[in-house]
């Protein structure tokens, strides 16, 4: 088994990695119910998995209670918060209580906010069941819904107590959104790790393929990174955990033009965005055009978009800006975007004109 820890004073916390690790989850948890009942939030897809985690607690001794949402991005929504919130509060949660949330990003997120309000916030522990998830969703505390203004425009810091990977459960995700975890893997050899951007062109086929050893080492990788990061700017203050939003203000406005539907996942919007962030940044003479080259074809290698026409977006470039200058990161006309020298070598940029953003953008294929 491989451990990370989150280094954050009093709230450190573990998130350990095995393949495996589902069936055993009660070595790690039947501690934490002190011989109470234990609450399990998840989505309908997820059942076969909350079977296998019911059972383990179950020869612990532990008793559980499971919350079963509808899968979907429409679940991150003030309705599903409150039927949580009642849920947990029949249940008689107390604070020092641990929620577990098994599930995707979507799961983790609204369960992790709840849990950040039920009485004042109780504790949590995240089990996170798809590539996206595993890597990037539930490790570091952000937590949120959705409202009628946006995406996560509603939500709190809250950090879970443990976070239990289980690489095997990836076996029944569907590879769609399999590749689209994936995306956020390449993202971390992007942002300040060329090496690892070169495990990936070598040894992304096998882990979309299902192979465990590649699947293990890409995971603990990347939550070592993101746990660096987040141990580093917790709250986003210093810039440094704004480096993992490389690609997202390009893709945030694909996915907004996408209506945020399944048309286009976020880790799809994340990969063409990538694409679009090196492609900016060699076009201004900022990073080495073959570096630009290398991001878009290890895409087309993945089966992930590389720009705006495999992403299937052909709205003018105006609109594109328009969805930018609503993002949540915009103020004053202006938004941080992330840019770079190269493969690895991602930096902050303030003085973004969105002009040129949209002058780039109006001259990409559609
Ligand atoms: N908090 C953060 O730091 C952070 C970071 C990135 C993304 N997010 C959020 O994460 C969400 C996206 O997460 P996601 O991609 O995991 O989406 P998701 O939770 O909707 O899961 C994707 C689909 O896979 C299904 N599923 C989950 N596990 C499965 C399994 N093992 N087998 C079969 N099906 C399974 C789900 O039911 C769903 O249909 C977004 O809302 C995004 O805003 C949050
Ligand atoms: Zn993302």
């Amino acid at each position: 088994m491989k451990t990370v820890t989150v280094s954050l004073g009093d709230r450190s916390y573990p998130i350990h990695i095995e393949a495996g690790l589902l069936p055993r989850a009660a070595e790690h948890l039947a501690s934490l119910s002190r011989g109470r009942r234990m609450a399990i939030v998840t989505d309908e897809n997820v059942r076969p998995h909350l079977a296998v985690l019911q059972a383990s607690l179950e020869a612990a001794g532990v008793a559980s209670e499971a919350i079963i949402l509808p899968p979907g991005e429409k679940t991150k929504s003030w309705a599903m918060l409150s039927q949580v919130c009642d849920r947990l509060l029949e249940l008689g949660i107390e604070r020092s209580d641990h929620v577990i949330a098994l599930g995707g990003g979507v799961i983790g997120d609204l369960v992790g906010f709840a849990c950040s309000i039920v009485k004042r916030g109780c504790r949590f522990v995240q089990i996170p069941t798809t590539l996206l998830a595993q890597v990037d969703s539930s490790v570091g505390g952000k937590t949120a819904i959705n409202t009628a203004a946006g995406k996560n425009l509603i939500g709190a810091f809250h950090q879970p107590k443990v976070v239990l990977i289980d690489p095997s459960v990836l076996d029944t995700l569907p590879p769609r959104e399999l590749r689209a975890g994936y995306a956020e893997v390449v993202k971390y050899g992007l942002i300040d790790d060329a090496d690892f951007f070169a495990w990936c062109e070598a040894n992304g086929a096998a882990l979309l393929a299902g192979d465990p050893a590649a699947r293990e080492y890409a995971i603990a990788h990347s939550v070592a990174a993101k746990a660096r990061i987040v141990g580093e700017d917790e709250f986003e203050t210093t810039g440094q955990r704004a480096l993992l939003n490389l690609g997202h203000t390009f893709g945030h406005a694909l996915e907004a033009e996408a209506g945020f539907s399944d048309k286009l996942l976020h880790g799809e919007a994340v990969a063409a965005g990538c694409a679009l962030a090196f492609g900016y940044s060699a076009a201004h003479g900022l990073c080495p055009a073959e570096d630009a080259v290398r991001v878009a074809a290890h895409w087309q290698a993945a089966g992930l978009p590389d720009g705006l026409s495999a992403a299937g977006i052909d709205a003018p470039a105006e609109r594109l800006v328009d969805h930018m200058r609503h993002d949540k990161k915009a103020s004053g006309g202006q938004i941080p975007f992330l840019l770079t020298r190269g493969i690895g070598q991602t930096y902050l940029d303030k003085q973004v004109s969105l002009d040129d953003v949209r002058d780039y953008l109006a001259i990409q294929p559609r």
